[in-house]
């Protein structure tokens, strides 16, 4: 199985024009795995692809970046610009999607193919994975996950329907869905890398506990990074898509730190 031990992932959501410029500072500064999607809505795909071409010229080697990039269905789309034809059956719309995003990442493989949220119906997710897996076998993909799943159930069924069962799930971390606690043991026990987003913006509360404050002067580290290195060190890998280079580096310097069994359980208390 492909794997990979990625503390922290680039996020290139949102960032319109100014994607390529980030993506070039997100690999400079010493980012190894990117995050995008074929969803024109949200993401520059095309503009992630020209930063690696960029850092290709430079003499970085496209096996040296975990690439990860998603499926989005119909309903997460801008009717207005869909990157498939939106007549097509679920099968072809992930074989077209897919062939974009090669195209707008300029790469021939993609390390990991997300499918961005479950559909509507089982047997359509059905339909979609076995349109994934048929990309997998045939080695264009190195594996494959699954994105806003919050429901246990579904990722117990689709694990026992998967012939290539997922790898990654990548949720938002917040309190509204009990920080996903059942859903990433499920994780842990499955070989499945949980994936957080929202991670930052949705946890202010965290970021400002006596927990973490403390934590924080006895490493001489901030708040961000002592909650970053927590994570890592409770198997979380968690998505990062600051625009700001000082950030970049600073988040990056996180997993130097290394908190004992104690202050991991004090930790967890904050997430009951
Ligand atoms: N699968 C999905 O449906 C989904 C949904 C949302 C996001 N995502 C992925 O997750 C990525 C991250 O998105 P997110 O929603 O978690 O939020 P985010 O884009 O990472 O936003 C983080 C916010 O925190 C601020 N910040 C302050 N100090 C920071 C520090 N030291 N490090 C990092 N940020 C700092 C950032 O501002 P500065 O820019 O000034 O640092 C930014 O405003 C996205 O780019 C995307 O790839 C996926």
């Amino acid at each position: 199985m492909y794997t990979h031990n990625l503390t922290l992932i680039y996020g290139t959501a949102w960032k319109k024009e100014r994607t390529k410029e980030l993506v070039i500072q997100a690999i400079k500064a010493g980012f190894k795995g990117i995050d995008t999607a074929c969803q024109p809505k949200h993401y520059n795909e095309a503009g992630v692809g020209e930063a690696l071409a960029a850092m290709a010229q430079e003499g970085f080697r496209r096996e040296d970046i975990f690439l990860q990039t998603k499926f989005t269905p119909l309903a997460g789309q801008d009717p207005l610009n869909v990157p498939y034809a939106k007549k097509a059956d679920l099968s072809t719309q992930v074989a077209e999607s897919f062939e974009v995003s090669k195209e707008n990442l300029q790469t021939d493989y993609i390390d990991s193919l997300l499918l961005h949220s479950p559909l509507s119906s089982f047997k359509d997710l059905e339909t979609v994975w076995r349109a994934m897996e048929e990309i997998a076998q045939r080695g264009e993909v190195k594996q494959l996950g699954i994105s806003n799943i919050y429901d246990l159930h579904t990722l117990q069924d689709l694990y026992k329907m998967a012939k290539i069962k997922p790898s990654v799930v990548q949720n938002r971390f917040y309190a509204g869905s009990g920080y996903d606690k059942e859903i990433r043991h499920f994780c842990k026990t499955h070989n499945i890398i949980y994936q957080s987003f929202w991670t930052l913006t949705a946890n202010p509360h965290i970021l400002q506990s006596t927990e973490l404050v403390e934590l924080s002067k006895k490493y001489n580290k901030n708040v961000i990074q002592l909650f970053f290195a927590y994570l890592h060190q409770t198997g979380i890998t968690p998505l990062t898509g600051t625009t700001n280079i000082e950030h970049m580096q600073s988040d990056l310097e996180s997993f130097d730190i290394v908190l004992d069994d104690s202050e991991i359980l004090n930790l967890h208390s904050l997430f009951e």
